[in-house]
């Protein structure tokens, strides 16, 4: 645990993990990425982004997943922090300090989450008061998830996964999330997803009318049943015993079991929050899953954090 100390001169953010209800991946365009439709939801585990004024620029992580994150110059917070420092012409490092609680390479945005909550935390610590479209401009460069780690909700990306459009939805959702030991990096998922699919000729991606009827009636049934995600087979192929985990969770009764994102970790929609704890306990229980976290969602994206930083 870390204790809470406040910090004069210093802001705190914090900012979701995301999993993606729909992933349609379309062809790899020309820049390398490929064409996206998906549907974002905002989850409730949350890192945590402190900066202040300091003499050099440096990172510090805590949490449990601290040391599986860098510290040196491609951690995604600061590379976020220097870019808004050029942008608004800035001149005086900040420290960073992340405490994690989103799983590291886990296909549920972290990396994103930090980005965004250090743009969030630096424009507020600077006085810079960018206007939201300038931050999420800058975000979108950094990394596709980051606009959506700003906006939170429900949310549909287009584009590589940066253009966001809103979606009628209504509903809270219980979600339970087996999180792996070791990661799976995003590239190589995408790259293992278009050598299964060989030389088939990918149609254009496009969100279904099941995803949008099952948020708009914010029925968790047809929420379920309408999960889809087109990296799964890829990650699967990646890492083969993810299959028994999906299996157990829809053995223990969740409404629908999917890989987040580029996963590892794999997301389980319940009913109810008794469920997402039963749930919790059969996963546990069976020893499939590794690590088993809960989550409600959708929530907020990256907010300014009123009380003491976390240091
Ligand atoms: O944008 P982000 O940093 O999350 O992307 C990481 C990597 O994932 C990219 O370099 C690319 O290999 C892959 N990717 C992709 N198509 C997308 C998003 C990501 O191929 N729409």
């Amino acid at each position: 645990m870390t204790s809470a100390v406040t910090v004069p001169g210093s802001v705190t953010v914090r900012a979701p993990a995301k999993v993606n209800l729909e992933l349609d991946v379309g062809p790899r365009r020309g820049d390398g990425f490929h064409a996206l439709s998906t549907v974002y939801m905002a989850v409730g585990l949350y890192d945590e982004v402190t900066v202040a004024t300091a003499d050099d620029w440096e990172v510090a992580v805590s949490g449990p997943y601290a040391d599986r994150v860098p510290t040196d110059d491609t951690n995604l917070a600061l590379i976020a922090a220097k870019a808004l420092a050029a942008e608004v012409g800035v001149a005086e490092p900040v420290s960073i300090r992340i405490h994690k609680d989103i799983p590291v390479a886990g296909g549920m945005a972290g990396g994103s989450a930090d980005a965004a909550a250090a743009l969030v935390a630096c424009d507020h610590l600077w006085g810079a008061g960018l206007a939201r479209e300038q931050l999420v401009a800058l975000g979108a460069a950094l990394g596709s998830d980051v606009p959506f780690a700003m906006s939170g909700g429900i949310a549909m990306g287009s584009g590589r996964g940066e253009q966001l459009a809103p979606v009628l939805a209504r509903g809270t959702f219980y979600w339970v999330f087996a999180v792996s030991s070791s990661g799976l990096s995003t590239p190589a998922v995408y790259a293992e997803c278009d050598r299964l699919r060989g030389k088939a000729l990918i149609a254009a991606p496009e969100p279904s009318a099941a995803m949008m009827t099952a948020l708009r009636s914010g029925d968790p049934e047809a929420l379920g049943r309408a999960l889809s995600n087109d990296l799964q087979d890829a990650a699967i192929s990646l890492r083969p015993t993810l299959r028994e985990v999906l299996d157990a969770g829809q053995e223990f009764g969740a409404l629908g079991s999917i890989v987040s994102g580029s996963g590892p970790t794999v997301a389980f929609l319940t009913a109810s929050a008794e469920a997402a704890l039963d749930l919790c306990v059969s996963l546990a229980a069976s020893g499939v899953a590794g690590e088993v976290k809960r989550a409600k969602a959708p929530v907020h994206g990256a907010q300014v954090l009123p009380g003491p930083s976390r240091v």
